[in-house]
């Protein structure tokens, strides 16, 4: 099983390091970044709470979990129409076409498994395959000059929506999925990256949020909660969890606009 969407800062290539890394035993899993939950989809836990402050990739989840049929059905639709246009400059059109609908959505309210679909459509089918927005939260990258497009893999899916059946599935803030852990809960943070490249500037995580973030580690240590985090090798993160257990990992990162894998280390950090 592995997840239904590419987003940036995915762990599948730390899967190992960080499965190795995980408390035997362990109530509620937590993800409070999940984006693509690489690691959820692949340890597959009994019962969790997935988060992300994008609410347009949990509609998915929520799509995924709950229906997951009609989904497959739009998605088929989306594939079907896309790779039977038989120009590329049509394909170019519906593609925009698309991105403005999906940008002119209120996603506050009423989210829909079409909105779901549309989102898996744009995410494949943009350039690189990877989602990106803009300071204002629009959708912005740029059509991806594919002729064919793949939108889903039903088995996949099938077992995705299988392993989130009792998942509870929010979008907020961090610190508020973490409010009502307990002793023996396991919370594996995947924060946007603290960094000095560029990539990665508009990820509206500042400094003072990575601190916050490091407030909350401090008092779920407090609490008897197992924590694991994973940020860049920067000076700055080493310093905030001096206090901490931390083993540097090699990570293959896509962190350059243009897709070229980029070499960088990685802080595995834990509370236990
Ligand atoms: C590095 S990605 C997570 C990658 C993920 N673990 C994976 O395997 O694909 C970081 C995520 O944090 C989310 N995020 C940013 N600020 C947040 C906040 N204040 N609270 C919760 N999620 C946030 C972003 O939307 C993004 O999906």
């Amino acid at each position: 099983m592995r997840p239904f969407v590419k987003w940036p800062g995915g762990k599948a290539l730390l899967l190992p390091e960080l499965r190795q890394r995980m408390p035997k035993s362990i109530g509620t899993y937590v993800e409070p970044f999940a984006g693509g939950a690489a690691l959820f989809f692949d340890r597959q836990p009994q019962q969790a709470l997935l988060n992300d402050a994008n609410p347009k990739l949990m509609n998915l989840y929520i799509q995924v979990r709950d229906h997951k049929s009609e989904l497959v059905g739009r998605l088929a639709s989306y594939e079907t129409e896309y790779n039977t246009l038989t120009t590329i400059s049509a394909k170019q059109d519906f593609y925009y076409q698309s991105r403005s609908i999906f940008n002119s959505r209120d996603f506050e309210t009423n989210l829909t498994v079409l909105d779901a679909a549309r989102f898996v459509f744009i995410n494949k089918s943009c350039f690189n395959g990877l989602y990106r927005e803009n300071k204002a939260g629009q959708f912005n990258a740029a059509f991806g000059w594919k002729s064919n497009i793949i939108l889903y893999d039903e088995d996949n899916l099938t077992d995705c929506s299988s392993a989130l059946q009792d998942a509870l599935i929010m979008s907020g803030d961090f610190e508020d999925a973490c409010r009502d852990l307990t002793a023996g809960d396991f919370v594996f943070f995947d924060p946007p990256y603290d960094s000095t490249f560029d990539a990665y500037q508009g990820n509206g995580f500042s400094k003072e949020d990575q601190k916050r973030l490091c407030r909350l580690f401090q008092s779920l240590t407090e609490r008897g909660v197992y924590c694991m985090l994973s940020n860049s090798n920067t000076e700055f993160i080493a310093g905030l969890y001096s206090g901490y257990s931390f083993e540097k990992v090699s990570a293959k990162r896509m962190i350059n606009r243009n897709g070229n894998g980029r070499e960088g280390e990685e802080l595995i950090i834990t509370n236990y």
